[in-house]
Order: C-alpha cells, then sequence, then structure tokens
C-alpha cells in the first residue's frame, strides 16, 4: 500500500528585486533540497506571478511551505489547490522552471478567481509529460512586467 501524499499549488507575487539570476539560483536551491526532501514539482511564471506546484508527503511539504512562505523573494502567497493523492504528477522533476503562455493566462486567471487551481495543476501536468526545460531570453521580461 502506497502512504498518501500531499499535493498543493499556490500563486504569490514575484518580489521587486527579483532577476532572472535570483530565478535560477531559486529553482537551484529548490532543486538541490526537494531532493532531499522527496518532493517534486514544477515553478511556472506569470506577469509578475509565481505558481508553484509542491508534492510529497505532508510533512516534506508543509515543512517547505513553511519556509517558502517567509522568503523574501515573493509576496502574498495564497495556496490556491491543497489536495491528497497517492500519485505523483510531477515524478521526474525536483522543481522545474517552466515558462509557456497557457501557464501564465491560467495563473492570472485562477489568482482573480475566474478559473479554479485544479485546472492549472492539470495543465501543469500536461507539460510535465512533455518535459520541457525552457530558459527563453524572454523571460527575464516575462517574469518582471507587471
Ligand atoms: C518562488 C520560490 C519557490 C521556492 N521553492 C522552493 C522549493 O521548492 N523547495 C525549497 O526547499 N525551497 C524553495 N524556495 C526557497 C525557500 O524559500 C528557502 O529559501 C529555502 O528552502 C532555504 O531555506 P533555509 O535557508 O531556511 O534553509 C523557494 C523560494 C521561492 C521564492
Amino acid at each position: 500500500m502506497s502512504s498518501l501524499l500531499r499535493r498543493l499549488l499556490y500563486i504569490s507575487r514575484i518580489g521587486e528585486e527579483v532577476t532572472d539570476t535570483s530565478l535560477r539560483r531559486i529553482v537551484a536551491s529548490a532543486q538541490m533540497n526537494n531532493r532531499r526532501n522527496d518532493i517534486s514539482g514544477v515553478l511556472a511564471l506569470a506577469p509578475g506571478l509565481f505558481a508553484q506546484v509542491l508534492e510529497g508527503s505532508p510533512d516534506a511539504v508543509g515543512q517547505t511551505l513553511q519556509r517558502i512562505r517567509k522568503d523574501p523573494r515573493h509576496d502574498d502567497l495564497l495556496v490556491v489547490d491543497d489536495t491528497t493523492t497517492e500519485h505523483r504528477f510531477f515524478d521526474r522533476w525536483s522543481m522545474e522552471l517552466l515558462v509557456d503562455d497557457i501557464s501564465a493566462e491560467l495563473t492570472v486567471a485562477v489568482r482573480d478567481g475566474l478559473r479554479e487551481g485544479h485546472e492549472l495543476v492539470a495543465h501543469l501536468r500536461d507539460q510535465h509529460a512533455k518535459d520541457p526545460v525552457w530558459w527563453p531570453s524572454a523571460m527575464k521580461t516575462l517574469a518582471l512586467s507587471a
């Protein structure tokens, strides 16, 4: 019998001082910590917003979320989906940065209450199935324009 996992999605506002260099640092340290804590997930970007899925044991996800909440590189963190599950959606990613137009549009719509968090999770899961790793030069513009 597999033990139950927690999968949550939050959206937060990107801090004004975040650049593509600090984004790379965030992702690199998230990958290192998450491998250690057996957490998987994805960090998506929308104009001025982060959307992040974390999945793993309930304890590990809870402790990681507590650390992330205190991080000054973003604020206004809002958990928009939080479920218990037996299966990971992002098992090949300890953390990956994802930049695509639909993720960005959905993130804004979920933040504005126009779409449900689980719809964004489903879209991100589809992206995971394609296994992209993107560092486009447009990323900085996308990340920093509010
Ligand atoms: C948008 C964002 C996403 C983050 N994602 C993770 C993550 O998935 N895992 C993680 O351990 N830390 C993540 N961090 C970093 C944590 O906030 C924190 O800096 C890190 O866990 C180290 O914490 P410590 O210095 O208290 O050990 C993220 C930070 C930000 C701003």
